[in-house]
């Protein structure tokens, strides 16, 4: 029987485990912590200075004030808290957006009054950010929004507040499911169609029976143009999201799968210059979506981060086994490990740089050095411990850092696992397979490069056994590729 005490630990430990984010959040400089506090008190403020506003305030007033003011602050706390526990990678520049949406919003329901429908209002930045940021940020920026109103809500009618609700609700949910812009048009259209239909069912009849028929039809026109207005800022929304994704840096799933496109000219030159690393990207696309569908990831994400994960064997193409034809390796040629260490590390800073230069998303950047983690380059240390050189073990290590997120660690040893079956016997069994599966994905672990990626014992399995599917569906159709002694180093 299970000892009471380990029992105890292991439940502190999943406890703790729990409680921490899937991966720890990028640091954000003290003077953007400052200007976002700024920003925050500004909103709380525009949202609160009315109560102040009265002939003569009264003590109850100003505690009221006061009371409000808190509130607004402390749910803008709370707001960049939970964008930060979805997106990890949230930078400052996204946070800024998040809020200075919402001031923007708070700004013109104080100008406008109740003049303004708040469909209008608050649908669509709610677009915006649940295509950025995800839907629980999205959904937290809609609460507040809606609830927060500078006037007294009794000149808004509440059930035009229940409707605003559910359509930003809606359009927060599939906004940040949405994988192409047509599907965003598609949105655009019959979330206002939606409101407008709601619209007449809960406030039309209510306010304007239908006997009256002149009132009747007054009111559908102010539904019917506010219903359209919606449309109009949704779609001119949708216009800008690529502005707002080159300037804030914003990963929606329309721009991953733009990225992943195999014409963009990154992609090309690799297929040409680089065509054996190419082909290795596409099985290690095969292998890694399979296996983060398998435990629920983000099968867009690691799609494109694979595609991008050695763009840095561009800078020397030939310097890699895949690229090589057979006849010449240079690395025989140099004959000096320290150097051949230096290149593999290239790839990785190489391939950093290329990012840059093509401003690909931070998302994607990562999966470039966290895809090697620390780890060792085994043939090269072999072969100088075999020369008896002079060395540190950290010479020919990967600099890092290793996988922080369930993706890249997928990457990793989807990349550690393509060579061995490629070149694995067309009649190996299943069993054989898994067996050397096993053995790699087991080194990584005791290596702890997993150490980080917040992956379970379940989730290892079930990404062992969905490379098995993979390399199985395979084994028929896949081209025997020339391997040499060397095809342990990628
Ligand atoms: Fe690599
Ligand atoms: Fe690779």
């Amino acid at each position: 029987m299970q000892k009471p005490t380990s029992f105890l630990k292991k439940l502190n430990y999943s406890w703790k485990r729990s409680q921490l984010p899937s991966r720890r959040p990028i640091q954000i400089s003290r003077i953007d912590k400052l200007i976002i506090f700024l920003i925050c008190v500004v909103i709380s403020i525009v949202s609160s200075y009315k109560i102040l506003l009265f002939p003569t305030p009264k003590g109850l007033d100003v505690f009221s004030w006061f009371l409000t003011f808190v509130e607004v602050l402390f749910t803008c706390g709370f707001l960049i808290l939970i964008s930060r526990k979805e997106n990890p990678n949230i930078n400052s520049r996204q946070i800024l957006l998040i809020i200075s949406l919402l001031l923007i919003v708070q700004m013109i329901k104080n100008i406008s009054g109740s003049g303004l429908s708040p469909l209008s209002l608050v649908i669509p930045p709610a677009l915006i950010i649940s295509q950025g940021m995800g839907t629980i940020t999205a959904l937290a920026w809609v609460s507040i929004a809606s609830l927060s109103w500078p006037d007294s809500i009794t000149n808004i009618n509440s059930n035009l507040l229940v409707i605003t609700l559910i359509c930003a609700g809606v359009v927060s949910v599939l906004g940040g499911r949405i994988r192409s812009r047509a599907q965003l048009l598609q949105l655009s259209i019959f979330v206002p169609i939606g409101a407008l239909i709601s619209q007449w069912v809960l406030i039309g009849k209510e306010e304007y029976p239908l006997v009256d028929n002149q009132e009747f039809l007054t009111s559908s026109d102010k539904f019917f143009s506010d219903s359209l207005l919606l449309a109009i800022i949704m779609l001119i929304t949708i216009l800008f999201i690529p502005i707002f994704e080159s300037i804030f840096g914003l990963l929606t799933k329309a721009r991953l799968l733009e990225l992943a496109d195999k014409e963009k000219p990154l992609i090309r030159r690799l297929s040409i210059e680089a065509p054996g690393t190419f082909e290795h990207t596409l099985l290690i696309c095969g292998l890694a979506e399979e296996a983060t569908r398998m435990i629920g990831g983000d099968i867009d994400l690691i799609k494109t981060g694979s595609l991008y994960h050695d763009v840095g064997k561009l800078h020397a193409p030939n310097w890699f086994i895949e690229n090589q034809d057979g006849s010449r390796n240079p690395h025989d040629e140099i004959d000096d490990p320290l150097k051949s260490a230096e290149v593999l590390q290239a790839h990785v800073d190489e391939g950093l740089k290329f990012a840059r230069k093509n401003r690909l998303p931070k998302p994607i950047a990562n999966f470039i050095p966290e895809h090697q983690g620390t780890l060792k380059m085994g043939y090269f240390l072999n072969k100088a411990e075999e020369k008896k050189l002079m060395f540190n073990e950290s010479d020919f290590r990967y600099k890092g850092p290793i996988p922080q997120s369930k993706e890249t660690a997928i990457l990793m040893l989807a990349d550690g696992c393509e060579a061995a079956l490629r070149a694995m016997d067309i009649n190996a069994s299943d069993y054989e397979a898994l067996e050397t599966i096993s053995k790699i994905v087991n080194s990584r672990q005791v290596d702890g490069q997993l150490s980080d990626s917040d992956l379970s014992k379940g989730e290892i399995f079930l990404i062992k056994k969905s490379f098995l599917n993979v390399w199985k569906r395979i084994r028929h159709r896949r081209i025997q590729y020339p391997t040499t002694k060397n095809n342990t180093f990628s």
